[in-house]
């Protein structure tokens, strides 16, 4: 089942849950939090006043209200201080949380955004690699669209590094699905514009241009799944949108 990585705003977008980065007291907040209660309405508040809350690495479930999507999954990530105090494992248990808290509820389609990067200070590049480890792992065995949605300026300012990290990433950790998928080639695949580009400095407005424009890419993977022993390998697709292709394929 694929994993999708998204330039959008999460409070539009139409599926069966979108995760909020919480803090603790479940009581809103701001930055993506704030937006979700805002676009939710007041309901969603007094839902959330009677959950008691909510640990680091935690997740709770509530109505989306007047939000698209039907579920809000409130988790709680790491406040990030040097990457040495279980920030990790904690971000980790964020998503794997979630994730069983959406299956619990017969949701087909989640889409998260980068938990802990923002106020939180999580590198943003480290917790999407967190991001896309897990939910592989969890769509090796189970039937979901996971969405990992990436939306404000300063996300894409990190933007080649982001993108470069992401392929290196999948060089490391996906074997290639198919023989004439070689690591160059999906390399070339997911980021179009690289290349050519590669020799002068790219501002924040090159890229999220290069993200407007950028039309579906689909990438093939196949992982070693916790199976292997028995032989089982699955296929993990990972799609990369930009913002305009998801609104119109997605988004109210
Ligand atoms: N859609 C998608 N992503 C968004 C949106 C949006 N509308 N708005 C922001 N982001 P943050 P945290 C991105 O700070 O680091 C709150 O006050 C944002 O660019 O929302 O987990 C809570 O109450 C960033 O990449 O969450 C907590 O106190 C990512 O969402 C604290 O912040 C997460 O940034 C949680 O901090």
């Amino acid at each position: 089942m694929p994993l999708e990585i998204a330039r959008n705003d999460i409070t539009k977008m139409k599926v069966d849950a979108i995760v909020n980065a919480a803090n603790e007291s479940l009581l809103g907040g701001g930055g993506v939090d704030g937006a979700i209660h805002r676009a939710a309405g007041a309901e969603l508040l007094a839902e959330c006043r009677t959950l008691g809350g909510c640990k680091t690495g935690k997740a709770k479930i509530t109505g989306g209200y007047n939000l698209p999507a039907k579920h809000v999954i409130h988790t709680v990530g790491p406040i990030y201080e040097d990457g040495k105090h279980g920030e990790k494992a904690l971000l980790e248990s964020c998503y794997r949380e979630s994730l069983a808290l959406a299956k619990e509820n017969n949701c087909e389609t989640v889409a998260f955004p980068l938990i802990s990067s923002g106020v939180y200070g999580y590198p943003k590049d480290q917790a999407l690699k967190v991001a896309i480890d897990v939910i592989s792992d969890f769509l090796l065995e189970n039937e979901m669209t996971v969405y990992i949605v990436i939306f404000d300026k300063a996300a894409y300012k990190i933007s080649e590094k982001l993108f470069s990290d992401i392929a290196e990433y999948i060089d490391d950790n996906y074997m290639d699905g198919h023989t004439d998928y070689s690591s160059e080639r999906i390399r070339m695949n997911a980021l179009p514009s690289m290349a050519p580009r590669k020799r002068r400095k790219k501002s924040e407005d090159d890229f999220l241009e290069m993200c407007d424009t950028m039309i579906e890419k689909i990438i093939i993977g196949k992982r070693e799944s916790k199976h292997a022993k028995k032989g089982v390998k699955q296929k993990i697709r990972i799609l990369f949108k930009g913002f305009g292709e998801l609104n119109d394929l997605m988004c109210v």
